[in-house]
């Protein structure tokens, strides 16, 4: 060959390339061109033809340009089937999501030809069929989620085949027949709950909580109850997840708890009348009975002295208990108190609250605690660090009691309720969804409540989570921080089995004292929670939820961030930026080492930055703007990094 064919050779083969590459993404720009105009969409994704499909909405290409590697359409008001030759011919898409639009209609058949696929998020749609058995093909799957769609038939047994999958979220769907027996070692996250499978769970499966198989009618077996106990007829699975997996031992379990509240009741009722014949005539108090064997925190009539209340070090009676205020604003005393109706708000990992109308109408929140274990004078100096605590943004402590029976923490009440009712309440029925404002608020002034406590109270709270934030039913919406600063009245420990353990961080389960870091820990996991949308694990509460932090970590680790935001976060316009900005704080307040969280006040200094990052730049206005639109779109890309960085 001579130099010069040599060189012909070159150019030629360098012109192939070239136009090879063009060709390539020319196809690419046809083929998503024909997708969206055959489908309603959000005006947001009507990609304008003479811009590069690189710049495009929901469009991510490679570093060289050359072929188009994710997208992501999440919320987009699509509607309809796929058209065929369409999103099947983006060979080198690794990352597609669909969710939370109202597709209908099979996997078109070519999808097969998707073999660079790494994550497929289909959630929420209409989609039916058998499982899509294209995408068995499609070995390289690490995140696979088909919920909340109408597939139906068998969960094929060559699920096996996808070797790398980390999550499979099959639930909410209409699959049927036995589960087989999936058993693949990388699987993380794994949940077939609320479809029509019958039969026994493989023993393969039996490591995932009962959540991931709750909600079918005929299955049984490890981790849901043992098959025997199937025999008796379940509930129609109509009324929601809770109804529908309720075995006969979960009956029992609601008769007991039932009869529990009962006793509550009964001894509550025993407790009024007591103290009031305390003050009154003692006699007739032979006439009130003991509960047989019955529920005793201290409530019970004075029968009983049992050990445990001497170990609380409460030795004599002989100083009268008072009801302790900090500053009396409200006008009660304790018979006033004893004398109130109440009616049970909550039952915590400290003891139960209780809403107490009073009769001149104030309304006030008693908690009642269990198992104290300190003495009344470490109470004491406890309650004057709590009663000094004064701030916007914390629920203060009005009032305490201690005697030997009973220890009572007296709070305003808060009419709207917990950030956990408005987060989790009534879900998917027609509830008004927390708007993003509404959920930075919460977050902000959270954050707030907690860096007051951990500088200027120098308390740590000990146990933040959803229903420790209470809302303030006033315009701003603002949110209190309540419930702090109680660890320390249970010698400072937090018992593995008694705090909430989603909230808890990684070295509570050895150094078990809560911290200013851990403090920090727990909050960003609330952070997720208001992210995602998600409960975290709650076992105290006998729900198993997901481990947020790891969830979160396992599908940013993929390269797509945006896919673990709440889908009813979706439906709000340029929020994107500001929702990864705030994921990146949670994640690094989750970092599993606890020197490498920042401080609750850098916490509060970088949500502040943020918002004010996001009005200065009048980005929500920005909306209409093509050119903005791509600027708001590009962030996520280069942010999609970040939480990986700040977590070891
Ligand atoms: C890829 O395309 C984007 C948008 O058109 C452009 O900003 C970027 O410079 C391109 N990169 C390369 C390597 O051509
Ligand atoms: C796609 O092609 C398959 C078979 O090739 C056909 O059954 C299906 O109806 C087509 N779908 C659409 C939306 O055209
Ligand atoms: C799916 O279809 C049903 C029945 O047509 C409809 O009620 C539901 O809203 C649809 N879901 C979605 C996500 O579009
Ligand atoms: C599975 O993951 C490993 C490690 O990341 C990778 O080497 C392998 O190619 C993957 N398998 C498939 C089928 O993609
Ligand atoms: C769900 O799938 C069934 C077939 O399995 C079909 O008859 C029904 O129309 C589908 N519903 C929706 C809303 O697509
Ligand atoms: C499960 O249901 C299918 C029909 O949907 C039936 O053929 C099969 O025998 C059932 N298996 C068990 C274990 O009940
Ligand atoms: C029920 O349990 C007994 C023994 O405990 C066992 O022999 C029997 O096969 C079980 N029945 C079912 C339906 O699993």
């Amino acid at each position: 060959m001579s130099p010069f064919t040599i060189f012909l050779t070159t150019i030629l083969l360098i012109l192939l390339h070239h136009h090879r590459v063009t060709s390539d993404l020319t196809q690419e720009t046809q083929a998503l061109q024909t997708f969206i105009n055959n489908l309603p969409h959000d005006s947001r994704y009507s990609w304008n033809p003479s811009q590069p499909i690189c710049t495009w909405r929901g469009v991510t290409c490679d570093p060289t340009n050359s072929s188009v590697v994710q997208l992501r359409l999440p919320g987009a008001k699509l509607a309809g089937k796929i058209p065929n030759n369409t999103i099947g011919t983006l060979t080198h898409l690794r990352t597609l999501s669909l969710r939370s639009n109202a597709l209908t209609g099979t996997i078109p058949p070519d999808f097969s030809n998707l073999v660079n696929l790494k994550n497929l998020f289909l959630q929420h749609n209409n989609f039916s069929g058998e499982f899509p058995a294209t995408l068995l093909k499609t070995v390289g799957l690490i995140h696979l989620d088909l919920s909340v769609n109408n597939f139906s038939g068998e969960i094929p047994v060559k699920v096996n085949d996808l070797k790398n999958l980390t999550n499979l979220l099959l639930q909410n769907n209409k699959f049927s027949g036995e589960l087989p027996s999936i058993d693949l070692e990388s699987l993380v996250n794994f949940n077939v709950a609320n479809n029509n499978l019958n039969g026994t769970v493989p023993m393969t499966l039996s490591k995932f909580p009962v959540t991931s198989f709750s909600g079918n009618i005929n299955l049984c077996g490890n981790p849901l109850p043992s098959c025997n106990n199937t025999v008796a007829p379940s509930p129609a699975p109509v009324v929601g997840k809770k109804s529908s997996k309720l075995s006969p031992a979960a009956i029992t379990a609601i008769a007991v708890g039932s009869a529990l509240i009962l006793a509550i009741i009964l001894l509550i009722v025993l407790l009024c009348c007591r103290n009031k014949t305390k003050t009154g005539q003692q006699s007739k108090q032979v006439s009130k009975p003991v509960q047989p064997g019955g529920y005793r925190t201290g409530a019970d009539v004075g029968t009983t002295s049992s050990s445990k209340d001497d170990v609380t070090g409460a030795s004599a009676e002989s100083g009268r208990n008072k009801l302790v205020f900090f500053e009396n604003i409200y006008g009660f005393d304790l018979e006033d108190l004893l004398r109130a109706s109440a009616e049970v708000l909550g039952k915590g990992s400290v003891g139960t609250s209780y809403k107490a109308v009073l009769e001149e109408g104030t309304t006030v929140v008693v908690k009642r605690l269990k198992d104290v274990t300190v003495t009344k004078k470490e109470f004491e100096v406890q309650m004057e660090v709590l009663g000094k605590v004064k701030n916007e943004n914390v629920v203060e402590l009005r009032a305490y009691y201690y005697s030997k029976d009973e220890k009572l923490l007296v709070y305003d009440y808060l009419p709207a309720g917990s950030l956990s009712a408005l987060l989790h309440g009534s879900r998917g029925s027609g509830r008004t969804p927390l708007d993003w404002e509404h959920r930075m608020r919460i977050a902000l002034c959270a954050a707030k409540g907690i860096a007051y406590l951990h500088v200027a109270g120098k308390v740590v709270h000990g146990n933040i989570k959803a229903s420790n934030i209470l809302l303030k039913q006033d315009t701003n919406r603002d949110a209190l921080v309540s419930d702090f600063g109680l660890n320390t009245l249970f010698g400072g420990l937090t018992s593995p089995n008694n705090r909430v353990t989603g909230y808890r961080a990684p070295e509570l389960l050895e150094a078990r004292k809560a911290t200013f870091k851990s403090d920090v820990y727990s909050f960003g996991v609330l952070l997720l929670e208001l992210l995602t949308g998600k409960a975290p694990n709650q076992a105290s509460l006998g729900e198993e939820g997901i481990d947020l932090p790891r969830w979160v970590q396992s599908v940013v680790r993929e390269e797509w961030t945006a896919e673990v935001f709440d889908v009813e976060l979706m439906r709000y316009q340029n929020i994107e930026e500001e929702m990864v900005q705030l994921l990146q704080i949670a994640m690094a307040c989750v970092s599993t080492v606890p020197d490498q969280r920042p401080a609750m006040q850098e916490v509060v200094r970088m949500m502040e930055d943020m918002n004010r990052a996001e009005t200065d730049d009048g980005l929500r206005q920005s909306s209409d703007d093509p050119s903005k639109g791509s600027d708001v779109h590009t962030p996520p890309t280069e942010t999609r990094n970040s939480p990986a960085t700040v977590t070891p």
